[in-house]
């Protein structure tokens, strides 16, 4: 069975192009946007008040959500309260994945991939959400986790301005019939209403640019360039594989053991991986040493030298480094983690393997310790996955 799209003949009507963002659950959230915004140096796109969605009375702080952005996408990174999420939905209660969201190609693909994935898995919901305007289909994979996919996120432009509230109308929490009128005219018809289109929110950065990054003054040595990866501790690795590789089209780039548990790595275009499973057993070895995360994600960084700054600014801002083996990031060529807010591991690095013509993993690689990072490297050329932030730096 082939599925026509766009043209080409492929075993699911979709195609998933990349990780386009990640959602975490955090205790402390106020902390946690602190961290990612003055540490990591992502922006707040919008924030979103879901205090009426609990029947218990609920603080300021755990009843809102943060949508954070690194470049034009309005999210990267998606944060809720754990405490929410526990009090509103009891069955995913402790669960820190709040959503992986893998971008495809069309909004036809978001609506016929929609009825693939229920022949596989639970739907969650399905329509448009505002805040970001994309539209997408959400399900549950093996393990109860939030997967995504979605067509036409919401761009944020020169002036820093997300859309305006008035123009959730053109939100859905139903199947949208198609075709949709393009975005241009959902803003022309907000004008001619007399909305202020221009009103939408807008981050201001408090902090004081004083880092030369490459030529641009930031509050931080290093510019991190996009969302590279995420991982999640599974129940049944071999059952998560099958899901990520049939329903949602992933492609195994290479199993690798970690302290004794065999781990999958997945990608969805030419780079090594963007989907790590880890069996759950890999979470209680590292709580045995010490370590307190649930789940992990990495984000790629402007160039080799930044990394360097960036580790230095890290440790200079009592960040801490965690000590996790090299087999966790095949394909990474340099980089480090870092603990993350609340139970979250983030690695940060600069290059990572791209994927032969063939479709195999040529050279398997490790990234070495911080220590034995020389100066400079030797660039890896068209091996290497590495893609330009297409806006600048902020
Ligand atoms: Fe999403």
């Amino acid at each position: 069975m082939k599925y026509d799209v766009g043209g080409l003949q492929l075993d699911r009507p979709f195609r998933v192009r990349r990780l386009g963002h990640f959602g975490f659950h955090t205790n402390n959230v106020n902390d946690t946007v602190e961290f990612m915004t003055g540490i990591l140096g992502l922006s707040i796109s919008d924030t979103e008040d879901f205090s009426a969605r609990s029947t218990e009375p609920i603080s300021e702080e755990d009843a809102r959500a943060w949508f954070l952005r690194l470049g034009s996408d309005h999210h990267t990174v998606v944060l809720g309260s754990q405490n929410l999420l526990d009090k509103l939905e009891p069955a995913r209660a402790g669960q820190l994945v709040n959503q992986m969201s893998w971008q495809v190609g069309t909004l036809q693909e978001v609506s016929d991939g929609m009825d693939f994935i229920a022949e596989n898995a639970t739907l969650r919901r399905i329509g448009r959400d505002a805040p970001g305007s994309n539209w997408h289909s959400y399900a549950y994979d093996p393990d109860g986790y939030v997967i995504e996919i979605f067509y036409g996120i919401e761009q944020i432009g020169w002036d820093g301005k997300s859309k305006p509230r008035s123009m959730y109308d053109r939100g859905f929490t139903t199947r949208p019939d198609l075709p949709q009128i393009p975005e241009y005219q959902e803003v022309d018809q907000a004008a001619a209403r007399g909305d202020d289109v221009h009103a939408g929110y807008r981050y201001e950065e408090a902090r004081r640019a004083t880092f030369n990054v490459d030529g641009i003054l930031l509050p931080r040595p290093f510019k991190l360039t996009r969302l590279a990866k995420v991982g999640v501790f599974v129940e049944d690795v071999e059952s998560s594989t099958a899901f990520y590789r049939d329903v949602l089209g992933l492609a195994v780039s290479e199993r690798v053991t970690v302290n004794g548990h065999d781990c999958v790595y997945l990608r969805a275009d030419s780079e090594h991986h963007s989907l790590a499973l880890y069996p759950a057993a890999l979470r209680d070895v590292y709580e045995t040493e010490g370590h307190s995360f649930g789940v992990t994600c990495g984000f790629a960084i402007a160039n080799y030298r930044q990394l360097k700054d960036a580790y230095q600014f890290f440790v200079d801002n009592d960040v801490k480094i965690l000590d996790l083996p090299p087999q966790l990031s095949p394909g990474v060529k340099y980089g480090f983690w870092i603990q993350g807010p609340n139970k979250v591991a983030i690695e940060i690095f600069y290059g990572m393997d791209r994927v032969g013509l063939d479709g195999s993993v040529t050279a398997k690689s490790f990234p070495p310790s911080v220590s034995e990072w020389p100066d400079s490297i030797t660039y890896g050329g068209a091996g290497w996955y590495d893609l330009p932030l297409m806006g600048p730096f902020a």
